[in-house]
């Protein structure tokens, strides 16, 4: 069936008011609690500091799922290198939550930037405990006998190959054991029609790198887990659905046409954030090679 008529059939069956209002997702706003921890959008920090002690690396940390992940991270206890090629939203990340958490410019396709990162790591806390290889690129492509191959590599570069350098690095250096979470996609399991075919087969890739991890570092301690959301309305989402024909409005009545868990709203940032928090925890001490999916049932219908 033709991706018009989809939409068209998917929009009968949606309020598109309440679609609107799921991709117009409010800046993301920080306060303090009276501990002083960092709360974001609202989501309360839990007393207990699931990562207290911890020392915690994350990519892709300036936008979207890793700035979730740095604040709610920062909430539990966390020390945190951010990393990310957006310095400025970056920095800013890091000054809202203050003295724990410092930011590094890394490209995470480049093997010297990664080694930096990881290096820089060590010398302010001393450890690496968590690495969560977050940092990903998205672009749209036409027809497959129309495919970039030099976009299709450079997709490779950032999501398949930074992941491979996070775990080279980070593994090094997590002589106590740890744990790694990177993030693949629904998109890891399955092919969306719209989603271009580089950011498909990537993320393939990383679930195949997050098994064969596992497998291989299970024996120095080391846990490695990926998180696969579904579509949350960030900027790499917003961009790539802009470079469309669709409107935004569209794609959030098609996003919400096809949601199988009928909740409030739809995916949060937030609601991916808490799931690797588990995985970067002692509560998944014994969970290691799987992949956790966050998608309200979404692909059980695949
Ligand atoms: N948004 C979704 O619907 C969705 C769904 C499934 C999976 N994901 C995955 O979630 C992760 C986070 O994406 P997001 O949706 O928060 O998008 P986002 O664009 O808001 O965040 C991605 C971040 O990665 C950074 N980045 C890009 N290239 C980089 C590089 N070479 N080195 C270092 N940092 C780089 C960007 O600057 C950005 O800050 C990605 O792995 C993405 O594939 C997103």
């Amino acid at each position: 069936m033709a991706l018009k008529q989809m939409i068209e059939l998917n929009l009968d069956r949606v309020d598109p008011v309440n679609a609107a209002i799921i991709w117009k997702t409010p800046k993301m706003m920080t306060t303090r609690s009276s501990d002083g921890d960092v709360i974001a959008n609202g989501f309360t920090s839990n007393s207990c500091k699931r990562l207290k002690d911890k020392v915690c690396i994350i990519t892709g940390a300036a936008s979207g799922l890793g700035e979730a992940t740095a604040y709610l991270f920062a909430s539990h206890g966390a020390s945190l290198i951010l990393a990310d090629v957006q310095d400025q939203l970056g920095r800013d990340v890091a000054a809202k939550i203050g003295p724990q958490a410092t930011y590094v410019h890394c490209n995470v396709s480049i093997e010297a930037d990664v080694a930096a990162m990881v290096d820089t790591c060590i010398h302010q806390f001393g450890r690496l405990d968590v690495l969560y290889n977050n940092a990903a690129i998205l672009f749209n492509d036409g027809p497959l006998v129309d495919m970039d191959i030099a976009q299709f590599d450079m997709v490779h570069a950032v999501n398949v190959r930074g992941v491979a350098l996070g775990l080279k690095y980070g593994a090094r250096v997590m002589v106590e054991g740890g744990s790694i979470i990177n993030t693949t996609s629904i998109s890891a399991t399955m092919a969306i029609k719209s989603t271009d075919m580089a950011y498909t087969s990537s993320k393939h890739a990383i679930l195949g790198l997050t098994k064969a991890a596992a497998e291989k570092l299970g024996p120095c301690g080391i846990r490695v887990n990926s998180v696969a959301p579904a579509t949350m309305f960030t900027p790499m989402v917003i961009k790539a659905v802009q470079g469309t024909s669709l409107s935004l409005d569209m794609f959030a009545a098609m996003v919400e046409a096809n949601r199988v868990l009928k909740l409030q709203d739809g995916l949060k940032v937030e609601d991916v954030a808490n799931a690797v928090l588990f995985l970067a925890s002692n509560e998944s001490r014994y969970v290691s090679g799987h992949n956790l999916v966050v998608d309200g049932a979404h692909i059980v219908r695949a």
